[in-house]
Order: C-alpha cells, then sequence, then structure tokens
C-alpha cells in the first residue's frame, strides 16, 4: 500500500500566472484569491496505512503526475492564513494569528517546540519577534543525519545552538526573498542560504520547504522536512572549502594550474560545483592526467565543465534537468528516480554537500571516460574503436602525426565505412604504404573545424598539399564532400575528431565530363553550347560549390517538340531556365532531413526541396539519380525540367 509521507510543495496561485501553465487564467477565475497548490508525494511503504489524502477547501482540480517516480496528486486550498467565506471563490477570509508555538504545534512540529522550549526559547515562540523559523518535522528529527546525532551527543554542537540555527532574527515571507538570499540565523554569524528552483521548489540550506509561510503573531513559520545542519555551512569561499577537503586534493590543484582561483572567490557569482574525487581522477590514463595537471588551458577546460552557473540542490530536483555546465558545449544531466532521490550523469552524488557563501560543493564520483581534455586524436580514435581506421593509419605510418602535431581535424570514417570500400581499393590501400598515406592524409585537414567555425562553402586544406575538403552546412547539418558529418565530434588536445559513414575519396570527374559523356543529357548539353555562344549568359562550370540538377533529355522532350525548338530559339529564356536549375552551393541530399522543406535559392528562381517518400523533389520534380560528387559541385539527376514559372 502507499503510504504517505513526505514532501509536500506548496505552490501559491497567483504567483504562476505567468510561471505556471498548468492553471489557466479562467482557472483561477474559478479558484479566486489566495488558493494555494499542494502537491503530496506518496512513497511505497511496507506498512499497509492508508493513503493519507485530506480534502480542504476548493479541492477542484486534481492532477496526478510522477514526481521521481512516484506519484503525485495535487490539490487546492487555502493558502496559509486564510480562509473560505462560503459561496464566494477564493479565500478571502484572513485568519486570525496564533504565536508561533501555536503555529508549530498545529502544523504537528512538536519535537521542534520540545526543543526550543528546552533550550529556553520561549520568547521566541510566544511573544518576542518578529522571527522567522524554518521547522523540521517531528519525522526529520526522527531520522537526523548522522554525523549531526554525533555532534550533538559530543557536545560538539549544543541543542541551543542547533535550534538557534533555525531562527532568523527578522520575518521573511518567500516571495520577498531572492534566489541565493544568505540569511543570518541568531546561531552567532552563521547563515543559511536560501534558493529558488526553476520547478517553483524553494529550499533552505538545500532543503526543501514543505509548508511555508504561515503568518504567525510575531513571526512567520516555513516547515521543512530535514534538519539542517549548521556544519554544512561556511563563511570561506569555494577554494577554501576545495583546498580542505582531503579527497578533492587533485582538483584542487587542477584550480591552482588553471589560475581559476580568482574567480572562484568572487563574491558576486555563485557557483555550483561538482568536483570529481581523487580516487575517480586517478583512474583517468596517466598521460592524460599528468598533461592536464601541467596544462593551465586543459586544466582551466576541466574545471569549467564541472561548474554550474546557479545553484543546484539536490532535493529540489523532481524531474529530469539537464544543465549547461561553464565548459564549452558541455551539460551535466540531473534526475532523480524512486530510488535515488538524485542523479547525475546516472550517477548518485554522495551528499555531502558544503554551502559556501559562493556557492555549493558537491563531490561527485562518476565516470570521467568521456572527457577528453588531455587526450590525443588518436587516443581519442583509439576510445571511439575505430579500428579499421586505425589500421589504415598504422599501415600508412602515421600514428605518431596523430599523436604529436598540433591542431588538426580527422574526419574518421567508421569501421563500417571502411569495410564498405570497393575490395580491389581496399586491398591496394592496405598494402602499399604510400597509397594508405593519401589516403588517411585526405581525411585530415590542417585546421580545426567545429560546429562554432563551420560555415557553408568553406574549404580547409588537407595534409596533401594542394589537396581541399569542402565543407558544408545546412541549417545544423554538417558535411563534407557532402557526407554527413556526425554531431558526436570529439575534442582532444591536439585536435578534433568528426565521425563519418563514408570514406572521403578525391573527385576525378568534373560536371562537364558528366553531361559530355553520356548521351542521356545531349540535349543540355547543346542547351550549353548554344548559350556558350552568349559569353555573359552560360552557366559557369566553374568554381567548385555548385548544384547542378541536370535534365535528362527526356525532361526536355516533354515539353513536346513546337516548345522546346522555341526555347532553342530564345536563347535569354534557356538560359533562365538553365540558372533555374544551378545552386551557388553544395546540397547533398544526405544533409537533408526527410520531414523538412528546404528553400533554396537558384540562380533565378527560389526553388523548394523536400522528400516524399525516398525521394527527392525539386518543387514537384523528382530526383532520379542524387548526390553525383564532382570536383566543381554536386549533380543531381531530374527527369523534368524545373521551369521558372513555378
Ligand atoms: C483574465 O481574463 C479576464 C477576462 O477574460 C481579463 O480581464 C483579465 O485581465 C485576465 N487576467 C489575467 C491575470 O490574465
Ligand atoms: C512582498 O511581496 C508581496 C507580494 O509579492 C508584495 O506585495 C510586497 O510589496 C512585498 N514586500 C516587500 C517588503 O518587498
Ligand atoms: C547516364 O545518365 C543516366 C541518368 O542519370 C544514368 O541512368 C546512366 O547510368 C548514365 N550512363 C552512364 C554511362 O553513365
Ligand atoms: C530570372 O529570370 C527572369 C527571366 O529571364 C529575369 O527577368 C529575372 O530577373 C531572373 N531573376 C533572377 C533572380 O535572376
Amino acid at each position: 500500500m502507499l503510504r504517505v509521507i513526505a514532501t509536500i510543495f506548496v505552490i501559491i496561485i497567483q504567483q504562476l500566472v505567468n510561471a505556471n501553465n498548468y492553471y489557466n487564467n479562467a482557472t483561477l477565475q474559478k479558484y479566486g484569491k489566495n488558493v494555494c497548490t499542494i502537491e503530496e508525494v506518496f512513497y511505497d511503504g511496507n506498512n499497509d496505512l492508508p493513503t493519507m489524502y485530506r480534502e480542504h477547501g476548493l479541492t477542484l482540480d486534481n492532477r496526478q503526475k510522477q514526481t521521481c517516480g512516484h506519484i503525485t496528486l495535487s490539490r487546492n486550498e487555502c493558502c496559509e492564513g486564510f480562509k473560505q467565506l462560503k459561496g464566494l471563490p477564493g479565500c478571502t477570509i484572513v485568519k486570525s494569528p496564533n504565536n508561533m508555538l501555536e503555529t508549530i504545534k498545529l502544523l504537528g512540529a512538536n519535537e521542534f517546540a520540545r526543543y526550543a522550549m528546552q533550550c529556553g526559547l520561549f520568547d521566541i515562540l510566544e511573544i518576542g519577534g518578529p522571527y522567522t523559523l524554518f521547522v523540521p518535522t517531528d519525522e526529520a528529527f526522527a531520522k537526523m543525519d548522522k554525523s549531526l546525532k554525533l555532534a550533538l551527543v559530543s557536545r560538539k554542537l549544543t541543542t541551543s545552538e542547533l535550534i538557534k540555527y533555525h531562527v532568523v532574527p527578522y520575518r521573511l515571507i518567500t516571495h520577498n526573498m531572492t534566489s541565493n538570499t544568505l540569511l543570518e540565523t541568531l546561531n552567532d554569524g552563521l547563515h543559511l542560504r536560501f534558493n529558488k528552483h526553476f520547478n517553483q521548489v524553494e529550499t533552505i540550506n538545500c532543503v526543501k520547504l514543505i509548508r511555508k509561510n504561515r503568518i504567525a503573531k510575531n513571526g512567520v513559520v516555513h516547515l521543512i522536512n530535514t534538519v539542517l545542519n549548521p556544519h554544512i555551512y561556511s563563511n570561506r569561499n569555494l577554494v577554501q572549502i576545495i583546498n580542505q577537503n582531503t579527497e578533492l586534493t587533485i582538483f584542487s590543484k587542477m584550480i591552482e594550474t588553471s589560475r581559476m582561483h580568482q574567480s572562484l572567490k568572487e563574491t558576486f557569482q555563485t557557483y555550483t560545483v561538482l568536483a570529481p574525487i581523487d580516487n575517480v581522477l586517478r583512474k583517468l590514463p596517466n598521460n592524460q592526467l599528468s598533461r592536464i595537471l601541467d596544462d593551465e588551458k586543459l586544466s582551466k577546460e576541466f574545471i569549467l565543465k564541472h561548474l554550474l552557473p546557479t545553484t543546484i540542490c539536490l532535493s529540489a530536483i523532481t524531474e529530469g534537468q539537464i544543465i549547461k555546465t561553464l565548459g564549452d558545449d558541455h551539460s551535466i544531466k540531473f534526475n532523480c528516480d524512486a530510488l535515488n532521490s538524485a542523479t547525475t550523469q546516472g550517477y548518485c552524488i554522495k551528499s555531502d554537500l558544503k554551502l559556501t557563501f559562493n556557492g555549493i560543493l558537491y563531490a561527485v564520483n562518476f565516470d570521467l571516460s568521456n572527457y577528453n581534455e588531455g587526450k590525443t586524436v588518436l587516443q581519442i580514435m583509439n576510445d571511439m574503436g575505430l579500428t579499421e581506421f586505425l589500421q589504415i593509419v598504422n599501415i600508412a605510418g602515421l600514428a605518431q602525426t596523430f599523436d604529436t602535431k598540433n591542431m588538426l581535424t580527422v574526419f574518421a570514417p567508421s569501421n563500417q565505412a571502411i569495410k564498405s570500400i570497393d575490395s580491389t581499393e581496399l586491398y591496394c590501400i592496405k598494402t602499399d604504404s604510400g597509397y594508405a598515406k593519401t589516403f588517411v592524409e585526405y581525411h585530415i585537414a590542417k585546421e580545426v573545424v567545429t560546429p562554432k567555425n563551420i560555415y557553408d562553402n568553406k574549404i580547409v586544406e588537407t595534409f596533401i598539399p594542394g589537396q581541399y575538403l569542402r565543407l558544408q552546412c545546412v541549417q545544423n547539418t554538417f558535411g563534407v564532400e557532402g557526407q554527413l558529418l556526425n554531431l558526436q565530434h570529439k575534442v582532444g588536445f591536439n585536435g578534433i575528431v568528426h565521425l563519418t559513414n563514408q570514406v572521403l575519396m578525391p573527385s576525378t570527374i568534373s560536371v562537364h565530363d558528366i553531361i559530355s559523356k553520356n548521351n542521356s543529357f545531349s540535349i543540355f548539353m547543346r542547351a550549353v553550347n548554344l548559350l556558350d555562344i552568349l559569353p555573359a549568359t552560360s552557366p559557369e562550370f566553374c568554381g567548385n560549390h555548385n548544384t547542378y540538377f541536370i535534365p535528362t533529355n527526356n525532361a526536355f522532350k516533354k515539353l513536346g517538340i513546337d516548345r522546346l525548338i522555341w526555347i532553342f530559339n530564345n536563347p535569354l529564356y534557356m538560359r533562365t531556365i538553365l540558372h533555374n536549375h544551378q545552386v551557388e552551393r553544395v546540397l547533398s541530399t544526405k544533409l537533408l532531413k526527410k520531414h523538412w522543406q528546404y528553400e533554396i535559392q537558384t540562380k533565378n528562381k527560389t526553388i523548394i526541396l523536400s522528400h516524399r517518400g525516398n525521394k527527392l523533389m525539386v518543387n514537384n520534380v523528382e530526383v532520379i539519380e542524387a548526390d553525383l560528387m564532382t570536383t566543381n559541385g554536386i549533380v543531381h539527376v531530374v527527369d523534368d525540367l524545373i521551369l521558372p514559372q513555378y
């Protein structure tokens, strides 16, 4: 059976007018003012206790969902401090407030009340004030942290200090607080960190507020589900706390090498640091770790990947969430499930977080094998399992190059790609080191090509002098020589590896070769020759970034003989037709997405490229043969003319 416990969020509807799409204007109208939604998360328990489900106030809208794999029910009731006036929407009666002690007891937090009275905080609870109390539930006291219990038993921490850490000497209502506010408590100089998270969850020292803003005569009470540990917070900065931690010595050394201490000490910026513990970092290959530890830039890149520019409290995670780190194009996935309250990259985070005045520190033990800082391109290709290509690299005697040369880009063919090379060709590659060398060198560019610096029609020189590769970019899809570039590129310290699904071979034929050597294109050839009579108007078969939709003779014949003769007598119109078949960029069908349509500017009108089934269509014309790569562009054959009047 289900047993309730646990977590109740209080969400105030009025605050959600803009923020939350569960409630639209109509719902608000129906519910009126001061209606709060309570979400109750039900945890599986062994006891056959009935599900506790109380109906309060205006329970008009039940919605069931999951929070971290647990059933969650939500209902609406009057916000704390309000009552409904019968017959009117919303909750418009302001209840007469109780004092804090009464308020706490009404919330069922008897343990806190007992401890507070024991330590002589009678004033605070009954008459003094105003104060703000963060009151742990009785359950929270029952499941108090071992280290906290130990501190109490060993008198390192007195009950009075513990309780005073839950008291702020002024009145604080959560909607009047901003995230990352540090609150001074009655426990001498020690602070609490208040946070608001994107999903409306609010935390104090990363502990979730489960009922909030109970207004009492002499202050405000917020209910929390964990006893706050004064030792979790330190007035020091992140660097000092990392340096103190005996499990984080390597990470600490990296901070030193990266010269990032200054920014990690700043007071105006709040970070979450996920610092891998020494045991994990020691698992990195030896030369990789030492390379990182010796290099300012590499350490910095590594550290930035573990630095989040926001405050992340694990208790506030209620669903999968991907958060960008400060590392280049890098993000970390947080999630939670029924077993683990929170995970990062699928790993549980050790829960000993530390709160510092400029952020939060978690010691983490997740897998770092995907971290390529300090790895050479050769190591990366090894990691990627590109055994076929690496075999050829060895035959070519180029392994050294990949390990020592800097700033290179490898367009590395997958194993499958190499296996599908023509067998005699492959035989030559694998038996002739000179041949192998040319093959490999054609796949390496002399500069670093990343999705950030790629643009359509960019060319890069390969390791073969004078041989270039043409790059393409259609929307966010990238290609090289018309082949799709897998986005799974990996960056190492001396370059980048892009995976390709096909090997690259230099084109040996030109567009002109294709047309002139095939009788199916003789009419097109005649049209081109006709226009050559008018020098300024001939389609230029030069440059190397063109797409040609070449019509077959059949396509011309479909016009009928009269029309065909007319066109041949009207060179200007013929020119327009030919221009309509030419695009000044390389459009490979491999870079086009099946369900999208692409508006493309030809040398005359705009055309639309789309797919009908597996066929590529240009406007309504079917491409019957696609992607013939040539020295000066790419050719697609069409069986109809793409007429400009379209
Ligand atoms: C809700 O709708 C009413 C009329 O339908 C409009 O006057 C009012 O401004 C809306 N309120 C909000 C908060 O959008
Ligand atoms: C506190 O928040 C309420 C509601 O958002 C607002 O009306 C009020 O002015 C705020 N008070 C202060 C002191 O900021
Ligand atoms: C000529 O082009 C047609 C149409 O694209 C094609 O089917 C045929 O195979 C080509 N012939 C030769 C010899 O390349
Ligand atoms: C397309 O061709 C027509 C007819 O020759 C011409 O009037 C028009 O200017 C051309 N448009 C472009 C963009 O070249």
